[in-house]
Order: structure tokens, then C-alpha cells, then sequence
């Protein structure tokens, strides 16, 4: 967008790396000890490098580990180049591995440096502890006793010739050369190559120092860098501002601290400072009594501290906007990245074309493969890292939006090394990590809570901070925002194991067949949201300050809407993974929703979906809209046409797979629509391809708070969101516009008197006059309103604070009318 990623203002003699035109070198040396290499690059995997005593180590085994130099590339135009390092073998480890570069990395499919990192091969360069140098494919034995306990590789050449030569510390030297067809993209440093052939990557660990890098080729591109600032997230609701930096993990020596500024008329003021959270190393920053009428300019200050002294100030600039009170909010519903689509460019595009004011990510922000390595479950540290080099990536696609748009972004099952999650409350999993169909997290509370630090930390506090089980942190929270009220809750970490009631053989969260009685599936004590965020709904409900509309964002749908996991010979007929299980906590939501004609977003399945709910009959409550996965690895399909189920009221467009349909845990929903993936489902020629054939994209929602309409659209991947032709940028029955009051759900036949009121859009509450239960409160929509009430009875009517009366309900219409004086 309009900001540069970063600004260094100061680049002194003695700093780590050095830029001249067509130069550059790095050599360590003062950088601090630290995971983090500095904002000229970027290693991959994160946790298995480390700069120390002014050396680049590799303490990790994953094969093709790597450091990308992303600001200083090579061009394609006609040139030269030079490129050297020292290289040390620093443990031989029990398969010999290799050690070189990796020179013109880059990615056929997207230019961008991100994907150039993740996926760009780029000609190899280097030496192999099975005794040869090899280049690009030209292979040569290394002398008798090569040393390699220090070593320089120097590569030079042209778009046509590579030359290489390598020497040791005993200038024992070999020379190789080979013919090329251009050369463009990264240098990186690797350790342990993917050679081919028999040759195994390796377990070697080296490390790298005096890289050098010279020529005409050589171009640099300081908007490539990432770091120290890697991205912000904020939100503002009810006058506070949270707003939270991220910096990577730098090291105990460097400067924790990190600043606040806003632009107050042409001067930077610093609001607050902050101290890095050490296990995170997250800055958050909270500002109450905010002015939300205008926009503010921000930027986040971090100087950098060298081992010499010296200081280098970095910032990292957005704008806090102003509260959209007056105009419809248009909400981004995200869900799901998985790697093969980084970094999302044409689904980025597109997301910043439509000019969100608001972002959703509702879980799976990382998937465990994310980055192209395996995760680490431990050490508990490691884990950290682990997690965080895959988070980073989502910060890396996504920071351009995120620094001028709220962002509410929240962790699923994935997020904690998790297939699946019934988190029980924050209990450890007992077995540990073994099995994946029970209670309880894997992984250890101090990593979880970096999970929900890093994804939750510029939410608005949480509703009840206390923490649950072994000290884990809670996150669910209200947020208003253009005049919606939303609910952010976790449909996970308290719900039960499917343990609890399975009585089948093999997995406990696969019901294979159906059941004549399904009461064994809702023992008392089976819990879906638990008490503590009930509790918080009840209260969310009865807020309407500065809210027209309520929205309640979960990380699935609480229904069962998927036939086929995975293959599409793999049909399951109940998933206990599914909102659809406990029916009975389901059904807690789903009427409170109805209370307050609540519209629920959520993803995680990755298969669009948008089905109203029913509890007591088909489409009684309101509705749901399942977002399709950023990038969609595990394709799920909802098939009943070919399962041979009744086709019961498709709605008007006919489109397959529609209509009604009770789950296996015995919920009538009613699909309006569903995005199912086609039956080709691999794209071998493009990732981005890929992505778009296994039903990926985005949702997109419009909420109009004059006309009390929700507008909700579900793009794919690749579309022309600009000039959109419905079919094919948008799945099949999207977009669909239904009204705020849909969400009370249909056939409510017992009515209430009209109310008429001297003021417009008052709060009306309709409670049991016999209980004192609350029936329904929602913001009226103009001067006059008649409740329509599904069960029959007598019922008290207050407008905002004033109590007008107790009426019984009128079967089918009610002549009667009320007016009322505030
Ligand atoms: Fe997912």
C-alpha cells in the first residue's frame, strides 16, 4: 500500500551488512546473538538458524534449510555477478549433508520475494561431505584432505557461465564451470541440499559468515525487506484502540523496547512505550478515550541496537481509520492458509481492491507443513519458534492490509499442532500428544498462550481474563465496529471430547452410521461454548450501544455440513469435529443468536457454505455463512444429491446439494448454498491454479446498518472482483442479500401489538412476563415494530430503558397498536 515496509534512517560504518551500489556484504559481526538474522533476510525454517559470536549457525536437520538475501536480488537484464562465502562444518552429523547456495531463486508463478523464498530453487552451488563440489549439474571430486572445517565458495558469471571455486583453508582449491539459460531471483545460503539422485540431504550442520556479493546483476530492493517491525494488528470499539507490533525473535543483548507514535499535525508524538513479551515478542498497545471520528495516522518505533552501540530507528506506519458509523461496513471473512498458496497474491488483490473496514481470520492461520518443513512439538521453546516462523508467513501475505484495517483474527485447531481440538476447558490432552480424538492441547500451555498472545493481543480485552485450565489464557471478547456488535468467542477450547459419549469402535469423532436414538450424544456435562462464554453471550446480548446489527463470529458452522472429508471416496456420515455436535450446546447458541437476530460467521471447513438454522423446525433461526479457506489443502465436499437424499425445497436457483437436510446429529439445516470442490481437484501446473480448483477464496460481507440488509459474497481465489461475472468469481449462490431480521428465523406466528415510537431505531426487549427470560431485544428499524414470537404467552415490552407493558400474543395477526412517548 502507500507505506514503505520499513524506513532506516541511519546506516553506519561499522554496521552488520554493508550496501554500496551493486554490492553488498554481511558479514555478522555486530549483529547481537538471535534467532532473527536481521531485515535483509529471511531463514527458513525459522528456529533452525541463529546468529552468534558474528556467525550464521544452522542448528537444524530439515533438508534445503535456507537463508534468503531479499534485498539485494539479480536482475534478468545482461550483467555479471560475484557471490562468496566462508562456510564451516560445524557437526558432521550421522548422513552427510552439503553446504552452498542457492542463486537465482525464484518463483515461476509469482515474482513476488515471498514466494521466491518458499518456493524458488534457484542453481545449486556448493559441497557435499560425500567428498565432491557440485554446480548447477556439473559434479567434481574435492581433493584428498579438503579441509572442511573452513571453506570460501566463490561463484561468478553471467546470464551464459557460471564458474565456482572453492578453497579451504590450506588453499587446497577446486574450479568448476557451466553453461546457463539466464539466471535471475535470491541468493541464498543452504545447508543440507536436496542434490537428487541417491544423494539424502543430509543431517550436517555448517555455518556461514563474509558473504560478499558484487556485479552489474546485483540490483537492490530495499522494499523486500521484512523486519524488525514484521506487521501490525488493531482494532477500535467503544473508544479504545488495541494495537499490537510484532517483531521477530530478536535476541536478550537487542533493545525490547518498542513505541507508539501518532501524527499530530506534521509532528510525531510518542503515546506509550512497551517491553517486548518475551515468549511472543509482541508490543501491545492500548489507548482509551480514542477519537474515532477521524483517522489517525500511526507508526511504530523500534530502534535497533548493535553490539557496538549504535542505533538504528525503524519504523512501521498505518492509519487507525475512523469508525465507519455512517456508511455500510464491509467485513473480510478469512479462514485457512495453507502454504501451497503463499503468499495469496491474487486473493490479496483482490481483498485490498474491495476495501475492507474490517478482517476476519477465524483460524488455521497455519497449518503444521506451512513453509514447506515440519513442525516441532518440542522442546517446549522450539515449539515457539516453530509456530511462529509459520505465523510469520501470514503476517508476511497479509501486513499491507492489516495496517490500515482492524483486524480480528482468531486461533483454531491448527494454530496449536492440533488436527483437531476439543480443548475441554485448557486441560492438557492426557496421553499427550498422541492421540487426536480426544479432550485436551498437545502442546504446552506457554506455547499456547503465544498462540493466542500473537493472534488475539489487539483484541479488545477479553470479557473475563481469568485464566482456564493450567494457566491458559482466554481471548472471547465483544467488539463494535460501523455499528456491529460482534461476539468473538471460541467454539473449541471448552468444548467436550467426543470420548465422552462415543461408544463406537475405531475413532471417537466418526459416527459411521446413523442411530435410532440419538440421546447418548448429549449427556449432561457435554459442553460446547461452556459456561463462562454463555455467560458472556447473555451479557453481549442485552449491549446494543452505538449497534444497529449483531454478528457472532465462531471458527466453524454449528451444523454438520460436509459428506465427503478429504477424498471423495471418504464419507462420513457424523463428524463430532463439527458444530453440529453437541446438539444441545448448538442449540444454546443458535437461539441466542435469534434473541438478537444474530448472523454468524465462521470458517474452518474449507467449503463455503451458507445454511440458515433450525432448532425446532427447518430455517426457524438464523443464518450462517461458512467463508471458503484462503488456501484449501483438505477438500471436504457436501454431496447428498449423489447420496441419494430427498430433495426437499431447493431454492429458487436449482443449484445442486440445496435445500434441506437433517445432520447426523439430528439438526434440520437448510443449505441455500454450497461450494463444493470439482472433481478434478489437482493442478499440477500452478499453485495458484491449484488453489482456485480446490474451492479457495474469501468472503466478503456488507453490512448495510440504514437498511438493516447483509450483503454476503464468496469469491474465489482467482477472480475479477472489479468486473465480476457471479458464476465464475463467485461460488454457486452467492452473492445473496438477506435482511437483519431474517435472522429471527421463519414461521414465528404469535404476534405482539404494533409499537409505535416517537424516536426512530430504539431498542426494543421483549422478555416472558412470568420468567423475566429474554425472548428477543434488537435495534427497531425506523418509528414502528410488531414481534413476531414463535411460542405463544404474555410478554413485557421495554423501549431502551422504558417499560411500556405486558401483551399476549395474537395467533396469525394482531390489530392491536401501541404508542409510546421516550
Ligand atoms: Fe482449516
Amino acid at each position: 500500500m502507500k507505506y514503505l515496509l520499513t524506513i532506516s534512517i541511519a546506516t553506519i560504518l561499522f554496521a552488520t551488512s554493508c550496501t554500496k551500489q551493486n554490492q553488498f556484504s554481511a558479514n555478522f559481526d555486530n549483529t547481537n546473538n538471535r534467532i532473527w538474522v536481521g531485515k535483509d533476510f529471511w531463514t527458513i525454517p525459522l528456529e533452525d538458524w541463529k546468529v552468534e559470536d558474528g556467525k550464521l549457525f544452522c542448528i537444524g536437520e530439515a533438508p534445503n534449510s535456507r537463508v534468503n538475501l531479499l534485498t539485494h536480488v539479480l536482475s534478468a537484464e545482461a550483467g555479471d555477478f560475484q557471490v562468496s562465502a566462508k562456510i564451516m562444518l560445524t557437526e558432521k552429523g550421522n548422513v552427510p549433508g552439503s553446504a552452498g547456495f542457492l542463486i537465482g531463486a525464484h518463483d515461476e508463478e509469482d515474482s513476488d520475494v515471498r514466494a521466491a523464498c518458499y518456493f524458488g530453487g534457484g542453481i545449486k552451488a556448493g559441497v557435499s561431505l560425500n567428498g565432491f563440489a557440485f554446480l548447477k549439474d556439473e559434479k567434481v571430486d574435492l581433493p584428498e584432505g579438503f579441509d572442511f572445517s573452513e571453506f570460501n565458495i566463490t561463484v561468478s558469471g553471467n546470464n551464459t557461465d557460471l564458474k565456482m571455486k572453492i578453497a579451504d583453508k590450506n588453499s587446497v582449491q577446486v574450479e568448476l564451470s557451466t553453461k546457463i539459460e539466464n539466471i535471475q531471483g535470491l541468493i541464498v545460503l543452504a545447508n543440507n541440499l536436496n542434490l537428487g539422485g541417491n544423494e539424502k540431504p543430509g543431517k550436517s550442520k555448517f555455518a556461514f559468515d563474509d558473504l560478499k556479493i558484487s556485479g552489474s546483476k546485483l540490483v537492490e530492493k530495499p522494499e523486500n525487506a521484512f523486519g524488525p517491525i514484521l506487521w501490525t494488528m488493531h482494532t477500535l470499539s467503544k473508544g479504545t484502540v488495541k494495537l499490537m507490533a510484532m517483531l521477530p525473535p530478536v535476541g536478550n543483548e537487542d533493545n525490547q523496547d518498542v513505541s507508539l507514535q501518532l501524527k499530530k499535525g506534521e509532528k510525531w508524538e510518542t503515546v506509550a512505550t512497551q517491553t517486548l513479551e518475551p515468549d511472543s515478542k509482541t508490543a501491545v498497545f492500548k489507548i482509551e478515550n480514542w477519537d474515532a471520528t477521524q483517522n489517525v495516522e500511526y507508526r511504530v518505533e523500534y530502534i535497533e541496537k548493535a553490539k557496538d552501540g549504535s542505533e538504528t530507528p525503524n519504523y512501521y506506519a498505518g492509519t487507525i481509520r475512523k469508525d465507519p458509523v455512517d456508511e455500510p461496513l464491509k467485513f473480510g471473512g478469512l479462514t485457512c492458509q495453507y502454504t501451497s498458496g503463499f503468499p495469496y497474491t491474487p486473493l490479496v488483490k483482490n481483498l485490498t481492491n474491495l476495501d475492507p473496514d474490517l478482517l476476519y481470520f477465524s483460524g488455521d492461520q497455519i497449518y503444521e507443513p506451512n513453509g514447506g518443513y515440519p513442525m516441532k512439538r518440542e522442546p517446549e521453546d522450539v515449539s515457539i519458534l516453530s509456530y511462529l516462523g509459520k505465523y510469520y508467513m501470514f503476517g508476511w501475505a497479509f501486513g499491507d492490509i492489516m495496517r490500515d484495517v482492524p483486524t480480528i483474527c482468531t486461533p483454531d485447531d491448527h494454530d496449536v499442532f492440533h488436527g483437531n481440538l476439543w480443548g475441554a476447558g485448557g486441560i492438557a490432552k492426557p496421553g499427550g500428544a498422541g492421540s487426536s480424538d480426544t479432550r485436551g492441547f498437545m502442546q504446552s500451555v506457554k506455547m499456547v498462550n503465544v498462540v493466542n498472545r500473537t493472534q488475539c493481543g489487539q483484541l479488545p480485552d477479553p470479557y473475563d481474563p481469568t485464566p482456564i485450565e493450567q494457566g491458559m489464557s482466554v481471548w472471547y471478547t465483544g467488539l463494535t465496529y460501523g455499528r456491529v456488535s460482534f461476539a468473538i468467542i471460541s467454539d473449541r477450547i471448552f468444548k467436550t471430547g467426543p470420548e465422552a459419549v462415543s461408544d463406537w469402535e475405531g475413532r471417537h469423532d466418526h459416527m459411521k452410521e446413523p442411530r435410532k436414538d440419538l440421546s447418548f450424544l448429549d449427556k449432561p456435562g457435554v459442553e460446547m461454548l461452556g459456561t463462562r462464554q454463555e455467560k458472556f453471550l447473555n451479557d453481549w446480548a442485552l449491549d446494543w450501544e452505538n449497534a444497529d446489527m449483531k454478528v457472532l463470529l465462531s471458527q466453524t458452522v454449528f451444523a454438520n455440513v460436509a459428506t465427503h472429508h478429504g477424498a471423495l471416496e471418504d464419507y462420513l456420515y457424523g463428524d463430532l469435529d463439527s458444530g453440529g455436535w453437541p446438539k444441545s450446546g448448538r442449540e444454546k447458541v443458535i437461539k441466542l443468536m435469534r434473541k438478537v437476530g444474530a448472523f454468524n460467521i465462521n470458517g474452518d471447513q474449507h467449503l463455503p457454505s451458507l445454511v440458515q438454522y433450525g432448532v425446532e423446525n427447518f430455517q426457524d433461526a438464523g443464518w450462517s455463512f461458512c467463508t471458503p479457506a484462503i488456501c484449501n489443502f483438505y477438500m471436504r465436499w457436501f454431496l447428498p444429491d449423489e447420496l441419494g437424499a430427498p430433495v426437499i425445497d431447493r431454492p429458487k436457483h436449482g443449484y445442486e446439494n440445496t435445500g434441506k437436510y437433517t445432520d447426523a446429529f439430528g439438526n434440520k439445516n437448510y443449505v441455500y448454498a454450497i461450494g463444493n470442490p470439482g472433481k478434478i481437484t489437482v493442478d499440477k501446473d500452478s499453485r495458484y491454479g491449484n488453489a482456485q480448483i480446490r474451492n479457495s477464496g474469501f468472503g466478503f460481507v456488507t453490512f448495510d446498518q440504514n437498511e438493516r440488509t447483509i450483503n454476503i459474497d464468496a469469491w474465489r481465489f482467482i477472480a475479477d472482483v472489479e468486473n465480476p461475472i457471479p458464476l465464475r468469481d463467485q461460488f454457486p449462490g452467492w452473492p445473496l442479500k438477506i435482511n437483519q431480521y431474517d435472522n429471527f428465523g421463519m414461521g414465528a406466528e404469535n404476534l405482539l401489538p404494533e409499537i409505535v415510537v416517537n424516536q426512530p431505531n430504539q431498542v426494543i426487549e421483549v422478555t416472558k412476563t412470568s420468567t423475566g427470560d429474554l425472548i428477543r431485544i434488537f435495534r427497531m428499524k425506523g418509528n414502528s415494530v410488531q414481534v413476531k414470537l414463535m411460542h405463544p404467552g404474555t410478554f413485557t415490552i421495554k423501549i431502551g430503558d422504558k417499560e411500556v407493558g405486558s401483551f399476549t400474543t395474537k395467533q396469525g395477526e394482531n390489530p392491536e397498536k401501541v404508542n409510546v412517548e421516550i
